[in-house]
């Protein structure tokens, strides 16, 4: 191969990541929208501007690194992490900015996902005689926007169920008692899980088991309050569960059909949004209907066993991640992970790809996508 179209692809590669890395900034500070990172480079191949788009800045993350270019831009190369849109939403088209900026080529490894512009900024682009290059680190930038990807192909939130368990896959002890089984490394890592997304969902028997607070405590900024979502048609969340008593710092849904409208408008009463229908929490596609309404992109499921196993089996899951701590529980009545109806042929069990196993102290990591889904 020639050597010259060797190194260009490698430093395509460098500069496309770094597009990338600049995007991931921006975690947590601009859903709904996209996480977009840019990059300009000089006709002789080096960086001079950059740019992130942060949601509530609107200037978006090409004009930021134009500007930061300024006249050297002309002639140059710009890798963005998404194709850039060419309408005049807040902001006008990037597209404009990069033609009259006189940018040769346009490095960008995917489309917006977004059906009513998807593949029109490159039209735009091409049309304009500058060159477009796509699919360069194309898996890698469609991991970091798989929850705006989702939101937009399949019409509803991107779910991740997220589970802690033992070696012997239980999520506590026998008997069904509170239990931290991560290490400090491990807790440390679902913070910044939960950083990640809009909404953070569990069923009613962990409010009674746990009374958790289901609070991002990542330590990083987020745009909008992590939701707190419970699905809980008995209506087991008391008045004095935490995430009643604390609804002012991040707001609370419950999902319900109890018909009990003391509880209902008790629990109203204390600002928590409780939302009902016939089946309540039952009706998850319903409940993700409801969460799409309010923009809320992205949820982390967290158990228990049932929720999670109803998830599993409705096959509402976009990505699994089970945190391994390095203990047996065993016995009869310690909760599994998943429960449900689950999987009487090997065949239709929920099998993953693209595994990644990482090590947070002595916990370990496994994240992977259910087979078929986001392929
Ligand atoms: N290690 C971990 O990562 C982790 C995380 C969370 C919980 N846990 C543990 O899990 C245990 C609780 O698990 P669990 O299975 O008993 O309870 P759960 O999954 O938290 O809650 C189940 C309850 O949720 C309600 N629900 C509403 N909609 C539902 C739906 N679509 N599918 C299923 N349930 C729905 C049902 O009650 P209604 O009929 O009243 O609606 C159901 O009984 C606790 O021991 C807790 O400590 C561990």
């Amino acid at each position: 191969m020639n050597p010259e179209i060797v190194q260009n692809s490698t430093s395509d590669e460098a500069f496309a990541a770094r597009a990338i890395e600049l995007a991931r900034c921006a975690v947590g500070l601009v859903s709904p929208n996209p996480l977009v990172g840019c990059v300009v480079v000089s006709a002789s191949g080096s960086i001079i501007g950059e740019g992130t788009y942060l949601k509530d800045n609107v200037t978006h993350a090409e004009v930021i690194a134009l500007e930061e270019a300024g006249e050297k831009a002309r002639g140059g190369t710009v890798f963005v992490s998404l194709e850039p849109h060419d309408h005049h939403g807040k902001t006008p088209p990037c597209t404009e900015a990069l033609i009259n900026a006189g940018i040769k080529r346009v490095v960008c490894p995917i489309e917006d996902p977004n059906p009513l512009v998807s593949g029109k900024g490159f039209e735009r682009l091409r049309n304009a005689g500058i060159e477009v290059v796509t699919g360069i680190l194309a898996e890698e930038a469609s991991k970091l926007n798989e929850k705006f990807i989702t939101w937009h192909k399949k019409g509803r939130p991107f779910v991740h169920l997220k589970l802690a368990m033992s070696l012997d896959g239980r999520i506590s002890l026998g008997g069904s008692v509170s239990t931290a089984l991560s290490g400090e490394l491990g807790r440390k890592r679902v913070h910044d899980i939960r950083h990640e997304h809009d909404a953070i969902l569990i069923g009613g028997n962990t409010v009674v088991v746990d009374n958790p607070s289901l609070t991002d405590r990542s330590g990083k900024m987020r745009r909008r309050p992590l939701v707190r979502i419970v699905l809980d048609n008995r209506l087991q969340t008391t008045l004095d569960s935490t995430i009643v008593t604390s609804v002012n710092a991040s707001p609370t849904l419950v999902f319900t059909n109890s018909r009990d409208a003391a509880k209902v408008d008790a629990i109203r009463a204390r600002d928590v949004d409780v939302i009902e229908s016939e089946l309540g929490g039952r009706d998850l596609p319903g409940v993700l209907e409801e969460l799409r309404i309010r923009e809320i992109q992205s949820v982390l499921v967290e158990g228990g066993t049932e929720v999670a196993g109803a998830f599993v089996d409705a096959r509402l899951v976009d990505k699994v991640t089970f945190l391994i701590s390095p203990i047996v529980i065993g016995g009869r009545n310690a909760p599994h992970a998943i429960g449900g109806m689950g999987a009487s042929e090997l065949m239709d069990a929920l099998r993953l790809r693209d595994i990644e196993i990482t090590r947070h102290g002595d916990d370990i990591e496994v994240t992977g996508y259910p087979m078929g889904e986001n392929e």
